[in-house]
C-alpha cells in the first residue's frame, strides 16, 4: 500500500531528523536520508491526496505566500525587563525576596534571535508565530516547519503551546554573508537580523536554505501539565522532543546567578551562536504567580544584558551638524542597534580626517562602541563585507544650515562655519549654556530651546533672564502650563547662584572646557578679575597654554562680550568662585588617575569629579606618569597597559574605599 510506505518513510525521516538535530546522534547517513526523502517526494507528487500537512518533505519548503496572516496570542508574549549591573541584579533579588522566602533561580543564556510561539494540536505542529507586538504576531508556520530542530510532531499527542527563540548560528551567518557578497547582495548586519529576515521570507524554500535553529525556553500555563517549577517545565519540553539550551543552571541564590553571569561573560565567545545576556527566572511557578506581571514584563524574571562594548551595524548615511563653535561635524546615521540597553541610530564621526582614517564609505558595516556615558562612536569598518554598492564620503563644503562656505583652519581637522548669525551655532550655544556642567538649568530640552529661539524669546544668554517677562505668553504655548513654566523660571533664578566656573564654561569661550574653567575660577576668584588678566600672565598659569590664553584675551576684548557680561551682572548673576575647600585625601590628592571599564555604582563623570574634588587629576591614557588605574568591568586595553607598566590598579571597591 502506498499509504503504508508513506507512513513508514515519514517515521524514518522524522526519527532520523530528531536523532540528528535534537539529540546530535545521527543514526543514518546523509545519503540514506536523501534517498528516503526523494522517495517520499516522488510518492507525494504522484499521490498528492496522501500528502500530510506535516510531512518531512515540508522541511525543504516550497510554499510561496503573498503575505503573512496575523495571529493573536491568547496568552500575550511578554518581553523581559533589563538589568545592567550587579546592583540592579541584587535589587531584582530584593524585590523577589519581599514576596518569596529563599527564592531559587534558573539561569539561562539570552539567545540573540527572535521569539517564536509553536502550537501543537494532538501532537502535531499546527502553527508557528512571531511575537509581533506581543498580542498580534505573524503566522510563519511554513517557514517554522523548515527549521530542522523544530519537530513537526512531538512525543505526546497533546495540545500545547511552547515558546522559544529562533536564531542563526555564527557559522551559518558567515556562510550566508559570504554568499551574499559573491552575489553582490546587501549583507546582514548580524545573526539576529539574518534570522529575522529569513523567518519572514515569503518563499519558504529560501527560508529552508537559511539553516535556522531554535531553542525553547517557556511553557505558558505549565501548571496545567502538572508541573511545579520552571526547571521541570524545561525538562518536559525536552521530553517532548524539542531542544532546550544545554547551558541552563538552577541556582540556590543570587550569588549563584552572579557566578553564572561571570562565567558566561568570559566564555560567550566559545558558543556557536550569539547571546546578548543572561535570563534570570524564578524557579517556582507558584512564586512566579505571586510575583505576577507588569503590562510588559513578568516580575518573576529579568534579563541581564552584557555591556556590549562593540556591535556591528550598517552605516546608512553621513549627515553634517553645526556645533556652538560653528564646527561642522560629520555624523553617522546607523541602522538602529541596541547597545548597552539603548537603541543607537547615530554616532559621531568627529571630523573629516577621522572618517578618512577609518576609510568609511556610506553603506559599510561598521563597529560601534559605547563606553559608559560616552557618546557612541564608530571605531572600525568591516571592509571585507563590502558588496560594491557603497558610496564614497565627501566632506561638506558649505554650512548645512546657513550655507556659508566652510573654512578648515590650518593645524586643525575641523571645518567651521564663520557666519556669526548662523542659527545652528546660536541654538547650540544656548543649549550648551543650560547643560549640566555649565549653568545646569533643568527643564530645557534641546527642542524647547530651538522653539524659543525660533519664536524670538531666546536669542542670547541674557534672554534666559528675561523669559519671566513673557511668562503669560509662554504659558499659552502648546505643551506648557503654568507649572512647567514656573519650574523653568525657578531653575533659571536658581542658576544665578552658580559658582564662577559654571558660568565661565557656559559662556562657550573657545578652548575653555569645564576643567580649564575650574582652574581659572579657582585662581582668579571673580569674573571681573579674570577679565583684566593679560595674555602674558595667563600663559604662565599651570595647565593654561597659548591657545587658551589667546582665546580668553580675545574674548574679553570684544565689545559685544563685555556688554553681555555687564548685562548678566545686572541680572544678578554670581561672578564669584564659590568652590569648596579641597579636602586632603592621602590616597587621591595630587595623584593622576585613569579610568577603564564600566563602574557599577558611580558614573564615570561622577568618579572623575570626585577625584578632582579631592585634588586628584584624571587622564585619558595610561603612561608612566599615571599613579593609579581604576578598573571596572570589561576594561579595555588600558588595563593591559597598566599591568605592563606595573602601575597600581584599583578595582571599584578599592576606589570607593579610597573616596
Ligand atoms: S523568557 C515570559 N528566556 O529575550 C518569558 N527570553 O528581551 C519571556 N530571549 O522576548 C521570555 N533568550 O525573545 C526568555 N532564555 C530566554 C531567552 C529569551 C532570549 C529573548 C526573547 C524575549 C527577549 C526579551
Amino acid at each position: 500500500m502506498i499509504q503504508d510506505r508513506i507512513k513508514k518513510l515519514t517515521d524514518i525521516l522524522n526519527k532520523a531528523n530528531y536523532n540528528y538535530h535534537v539529540l546530535d546522534k545521527p543514526t543514518i547517513t546523509d545519503q540514506e536520508y536523501d534517498k528516503y526523502l526523494r522517495e517520499l517526494i516522488n510518492l507525494e507528487e504522484e499521490n498528492p491526496e496522501f500528502k500530510d500537512k506535516n510531512s518531512p518533505t515540508t522541511r525543504i519548503g516550497g510554499e510561496v505566500i503573498d503575505e503573512f496572516n496575523k495571529v493573536t496570542h491568547e496568552i500575550p508574549m511578554l518581553s523581559l525587563s533589563n538589568v545592567f549591573n550587579e546592583e540592579e541584579i541584587r535589587k531584582f533579588d530584593e524585590r523577589i525576596k519581599r514576596e518569596v522566602k529563599d527564592p531559587k533561580y534558573v539561569c539561562e543564556l539570552k539567545i540573540d534571535g527572535l521569539s517564536i510561539s509553536l502550537l501543537y494540536k494532538d501532537g502535531k505542529l499546527v502553527r508557528g508565530a512571531t511575537r509581533g507586538d506581543g498580542v498580534v504576531g505573524e503566522d510563519i508556520t511554513t517557514n517554522a516547519k523548515t527549521i530542522k530542530t523544530i519537530p513537526l510532531e512531538i512525543i505526546e499527542k497533546r495540545n500545547i503551546e511552547i515558546r522559544g527563540e529562533i536564531y542563526m548560528s555564527k557559522e551559518t551567518f558567515n556562510e550566508l554573508n559570504e554568499e551574499k557578497k559573491k552575489n553582490k547582495e546587501e549583507l546582514f548586519a548580524n545573526p539576529r537580523n539574518a534570522a529575522a529576515g529569513s523567518v519572514r521570507q515569503l518563499d519558504s524554500k529560501i527560508a529552508a536554505k537559511r539553516k535556522l535553529d531554535c531553542f525553547l525556553y517557556h511553557l505558558p500555563n505549565a501548571e496545567e501539565y502538572g508541573i511545579n517549577t520552571h526547571y521541570e517545565a524545561l525538562e518536559y519540553i525536552k521530553k517532548l522532543g524539542l531542544i532546550v539550551n544545554p547551558n541552563i543552571k538552577k541556582v540556590d541564590n543570587i550569588d549563584g546567578v552572579l557566578n553564572y553571569i561571570e562565567y558566561w561573560a568570559n566564555n560567550r565567545n566559545t558558543l556557536p551562536y550569539e547571546i546578548d545576556g543572561i535570563v534570570i527566572k524564578l524557579d517556582s511557578l507558584k512564586d512566579q504567580k505571586r510575583m505576577g506581571y507588569t503590562a510588559k514584563y513578568p516580575k518573576w524574571a529579568t534579563a541581564y544584558k552584557f555591556p556590549a562594548t562593540l556591535v556591528l551595524t550598517k552605516l546608512k548615511d553621513i549627515i553634517f551638524t553645526v556645533g556652538r563653535t560653528g564646527q561642522v561635524t560629520p555624523n553617522a546615521i546607523l541602522e538602529p542597534v541596541i547597545l548597552m540597553g539603548s537603541t543607537i541610530s547615530k554616532a559621531t564621526l568627529h571630523n573629516e580626517d577621522y572618517v578618512k582614517a577609518l576609510g568609511l564609505k556610506i553603506g559599510d558595516i561598521v563597529a560601534i562602541k559605547k563606553a559608559g556615558d560616552v557618546i557612541p562612536e564608530v571605531v572600525s569598518v568591516e571592509s571585507d563585507r563590502r558588496d560594491g554598492t557603497e558610496k564614497e564620503f565627501i566632506m561638506a563644503q558649505n554650512c548645512p544650515i546657513c550655507g556659508s562656505r566652510l573654512i578648515r583652519k590650518e593645524d586643525e581637522s575641523a571645518y567651521y562655519c564663520h557666519n556669526p548669525h548662523c542659527d545652528a551655532k546660536r541654538i547650540e550655544s544656548l543649549i550648551h549654556y543650560t547643560d549640566r556642567p555649565a549653568m545646569n538649568i533643568n527643564g530645557f530640552g534641546d527642542s524647547i530651546i530651538e522653539d524659543f529661539y525660533n519664536m524670538g524669546y531666546l536669542k542670547n544668554f541674557k534672554d534666559f533672564y528675561k523669559l519671566k517677562e513673557h511668562k503669560k505668553e509662554l504659558m499659552e504655548l502648546e505643551g506648557f502650563g503654568e507649572k512647567s513654566i514656573n519650574n523653568l523660571l525657578e531653575e533659571i533664578e536658581l542658576s544665578k547662584q552658580n559658582s564662577l566656573e559654571k558660568l565661565l564654561f557656559a559662556l562657550g569661550i573657545r578652548h575653555v572646557g569645564s576643567k580649564t574653567a575650574k582652574i581659572l575660577s579657582k585662581k582668579y576668584k571673580n569674573l571681573k578679575n579674570l577679565m583684566s588678566v593679560s595674555y602674558e600672565e595667563l600663559v604662565d598659569v599651570k595647565d593654561i597654554g597659548e591657545v587658551i590664553a589667546k582665546s580668553l584675551t580675545d574674548y574679553f576684548q570684544e565689545e559685544k562680550n563685555i556688554n553681555l557680561i555687564n548685562e548678566l551682572e545686572k541680572q544678578g548673576l554670581n561672578f564669584n568662585y564659590l568652590g569648596k575647600q579641597e579636602i586632603y585625601n592621602e590616597l587621591i590628592s595630587g595623584k593622576k588617575f585613569v579610568l577603564t571599564g564600566t563602574l557599577n555604582t558611580i558614573t564615570r563623570e561622577e568618579a572623575k569629579s570626585r577625584i578632582e574634588d579631592l585634588g586628584g587629576e584624571t587622564r585619558e591614557s595610561v603612561s608612566k606618569a599615571i599613579d593609579v588605574v581604576i578598573v571596572g568591568t570589561n576594561p579595555g586595553s588600558k588595563y593591559d597597559k597598566a599591568v605592563k607598566l606595573n602601575i597600581e590598579i584599583w578595582n571599584e571597591d578599592e576606589f570607593l574605599k579610597a573616596l
